[in-house]
């Protein structure tokens, strides 16, 4: 969504909750019922907190100056809710990882109407558990293997698209690959009509969930529920063709259906279609984010571009330039490319934090973080903060020679809810690293430093580029 957009749906918000606060007498839930500390920090305005403050700049640097004035863990009140930020590795781990169970995940009903609430990232405890263990298990490395040879062709078929020299947004073609490649990880094989109709349909649903969440018709937001429904149906369908076939299949689809609880249950239909759209949703934009970013960088940095090519040539060299496909091993062999996966995840920090709710009163060094309140551990600061990554705003791969602090780098998050998909993402990103530079020669119109919210932070309008079939000259 476009700032201006997002700020129309802010003012919309703060004029909504000023009046609420007005006629229903402020906000109990801020007042803690202990005697403890709070962390230092500012709550801003009655009810409407920081949120301007926070959504009328960059977010980066709302969090920095607060970093900068009260340390790495403060207070704030954003989007209605009383906040604890925490910018340091030791505090991101206590919420994320040592003291999980104290904290659970939280999202805005709006957004857990359209995923589906039984998607994973939603649960806490056994729930969480089971449904983890089969999203991870196909997404294991194992699984992956079996996904190379797809992956590749998406990967070709995707890049041979913008070949031809004219303009494309990186970005929403990023997308398109990064849905592509969820398709096939859930599903395996799907009839073009199902893909189809899932792609008209997911898209509207992933148009309405940046939009603001008012349910009438003809907004962005409510022809999103439509087609979520839609979404369903289709799905059943699809599930009741598997069913039929009996298939044993080792994808998602497969992993879902053939699951029995302790108690011998399955998972009914809706807990299906909700994991399945959870992960196509975790699975796209990011992935597509930190691609767009990807590009951007090698094209900005030649000599690292350079260095890029001779790992990647001296691949394609080993296969028959080209005639054999990249193999799996291969794909763990690509050091100076996977550094710059791991720079462009540091540096782009797409998933800047996230949110957990306290579930009681948390007392961490000294402070209190009363029960009710969001807690955010600020991934974003961490990968930027100079003690350590030195030189922070600067992309250098080589940092990544010596590995980073424990618990200071975490773009695929840490603990109980840490990244399932995180080596399908880093295979992908190698993938069309290697068909990218070895075949393709490309430049970014209007390289400059702008940055878009689409939500997650990508180079303004993709960027945009033009790529180029180094055979075809
Ligand atoms: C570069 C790409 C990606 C990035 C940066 C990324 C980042 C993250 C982060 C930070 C979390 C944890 C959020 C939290 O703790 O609140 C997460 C969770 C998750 N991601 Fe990813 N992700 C990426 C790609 C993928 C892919 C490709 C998939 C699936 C195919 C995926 C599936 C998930 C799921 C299902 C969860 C929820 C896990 C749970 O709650 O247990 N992600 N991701």
């Amino acid at each position: 969504m476009e700032m201006g957009g997002f700020l129309f749906y802010v003012f919309i918000f703060l004029l909504t909750t000023l009046l609420s606060y007005i006629f229903l007498g402020g906000d109990k839930k801020e007042r803690p019922q202990t005697r403890a500390k709070l962390p230092p920090g500012s709550m801003g305005w009655p009810y409407m907190g920081e949120t301007l403050q926070l959504y009328s700049q960059d977010p980066n640097v709302f969090f920095a100056d607060k970093q900068k004035r009260y340390g790495e863990i403060f207070k704030t009140h954003i989007l209605g809710c009383p906040c604890v930020m925490l910018a340091s590795p030791e505090a991101a781990r206590f919420v994320l990882v040592t003291e999980a169970n104290l904290f659970k995940p939280t999202y805005p009903k709006s957004k857990e109407r359209l995923i589906g609430p039984a998607a994973l990232f939603f649960h806490q405890g056994d729930n969480h558990i089971r449904l983890r263990k089969l999203v991870q298990g196909s997404l294991s490395l194992d699984a992956l293997r079996n996904l190379m040879q797809g992956i590749q062709a998406i990967t070709a078929s995707t890049l041979d698209s913008w070949g031809g020299g004219h303009v494309i947004n990186t970005f929403h073609e990023m997308k398109k690959f990064s849905f592509e490649v969820g398709i096939l990880a859930i599903f395996g094989h799907l009839d073009s009509h199902y893909r189809d109709e899932l792609k008209k349909n997911y898209c509207l649903v992933d148009k309405g969930y940046n939009s603001f969440p008012i349910s009438i018709p003809g907004t962005p937001y409510k022809k999103a529920l439509l087609a979520r429904k839609r979404l369903t149906n289709i799905l059943a369908d699809i599930i009741c063709e598997r069913k039929e076939k009996k298939s044993l299949e080792k994808d998602l689809l497969g992993c879902l259906l053939n699951s029995k609880n302790e108690k011998g249950e399955i998972l009914t239909d809706d807990q299906i279609a909700d994991n399945v759209i959870g992960v196509l949703f975790a699975a796209q934009d990011t992935t597509a984010s930190v691609m767009a970013w990807i590009v951007k960088y090698l094209h900005d940095n030649p000599k690292l571009l350079e260095a890029v090519k001779a790992e990647q040539n001296a691949i394609r060299k080993a296969n028959d330039e080209g005639n054999r496909p990249l193999s799996w091993s291969q794909t763990r062999k690509m050091p100076v490319s996977y550094k710059v996966v791991l720079e462009s995840l540091r540096i782009a920090s797409i998933i800047s934090f996230t949110f957990r709710e306290a579930v009681a009163d948390v007392e961490y060094k000294g402070y209190i973080i009363p029960k009710g309140w969001k807690v955010m551990p600020l991934f974003r600061n961490i990968h930027h903060n100079s003690e350590f990554f030195s030189d922070p705003q600067r992309f250098d791969p080589s940092r990544f020679e010596v590995a980073p602090k424990p618990n200071t780098f975490m773009p695929f998050g840490s603990g109980v809810h840490a990244c399932p998909g995180n080596e399908l993402a880093k295979l992908e990103m190698l993938t069309m690293i290697h068909h990218l530079v070895t075949k393709f020669r490309w430049e970014v119109v209007e390289s400059h430093s702008g940055i878009q919210y689409s939500p997650f932070p990508v180079p303004l309008h993709g960027p945009p580029a033009r790529f180029w079939k180094e055979s075809m000259e």
